[in-house]
């Protein structure tokens, strides 16, 4: 078995269409998370600190984690196959294709991508969250204030306030889903269910998951930012309320 899966073309392409449908339903998973913060900052703190640093929460890291590295090496080796295997065809064989997708013959320059993003995203969230509790403290100081081990949505308030990680989270947001919009239909023609029937509406199917995906993280990432822009409001609690019970005088007027 374990011989099948690593040494068979159809094997590695089993491994990341098995790792990348555990990633989709994460993705599915962590979007749903984040939107409950443009309604309620209580709400989403209350998550996160469920999904604190307690056994259960550590061992989806950990599993989280896997996924992500198998996805990601059986991507490489895939890639280098491939490479090797069309040798100088490799250039002609691109050229005589000019129906296949320009995400497909991109998915590992995106992988990269989503990858560096995760890494900065990490950094942003994780490290002052998750990583804080596992040191035990009960918080980090962020741009001089204290924040609190479980107050994501300050973290979201005070990350998305600034203009230059709103470019970072869309270009990394567009290339998820360029990545996901291939990806997604590829997972399931792997798993053999494509026919002329169920082709396009596998396409259809990965191009809706796709996009719901990026665009329930983008609604948060524009959400907060606008937010922000109304000046002192932008305390953590008034933003991450949605502004709904924002009541700085600096909002009045502010369609939010
Ligand atoms: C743009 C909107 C997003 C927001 C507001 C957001 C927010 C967060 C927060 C608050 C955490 C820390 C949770 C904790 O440690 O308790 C986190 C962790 C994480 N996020 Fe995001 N996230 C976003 C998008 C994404 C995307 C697009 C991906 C993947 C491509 C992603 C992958 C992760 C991963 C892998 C973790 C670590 C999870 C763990 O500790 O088990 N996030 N995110």
């Amino acid at each position: 078995m374990s011989c099948f899966l690593c040494n068979s073309s159809l094997g590695k392409k089993l491994v990341m269409s098995i790792t990348g449908c555990g990633l989709v339903l994460f993705l599915l998973f962590h979007m749903s998370m984040n939107l409950v913060a443009l309604f309620s900052a209580e709400a989403y703190n209350t998550i996160c600190s469920l999904l604190g640093a307690n056994w259960y929460a550590l061992v989806a890291t950990a599993g989280l984690a896997a996924l992500v590295v198998l996805h990601f090496v059986f991507a490489l080796i895939l890639t280098i196959n491939n490479y090797r295997a069309r040798g100088k065809q490799r250039y002609a064989v691109t050229a005589n294709e000019p129906g296949v997708e320009w995400a497909s013959k991109n998915m590992l320059v995106l992988g990269v991508i989503i990858v560096l993003g995760l890494g900065v995203h990490l950094v942003h969230f994780w490290s002052k969250m998750m990583l804080v509790e596992l040191m035990g403290a009960e918080g980090s100081m962020v741009a001089g204030e204290f924040v609190h081990a479980t107050d994501g949505a300050a973290l979201i308030a005070f990350t998305f306030s600034k203009w230059y990680n709103v470019v970072i989270y869309i270009v990394w947001l567009a290339a998820l889903w360029f990545h996901l919009n291939h990806g997604v239909w590829s997972m399931v023609q792997t798993a053999g269910w494509a026919n002329d029937i169920w082709y396009p509406r596998l396409k259809c199917i990965a191009k809706i998951v796709s996009t719901l995906v990026v665009l329930g993280f983008m609604a948060v990432v524009v959400a907060f930012f606008v937010c922000s822009l109304c000046g002192d409001c932008a305390t953590a609690a008034a933003c991450a309320d949605s502004c709904a019970s924002c009541t700085d005088a600096c909002c009045a007027g502010h369609a939010h």
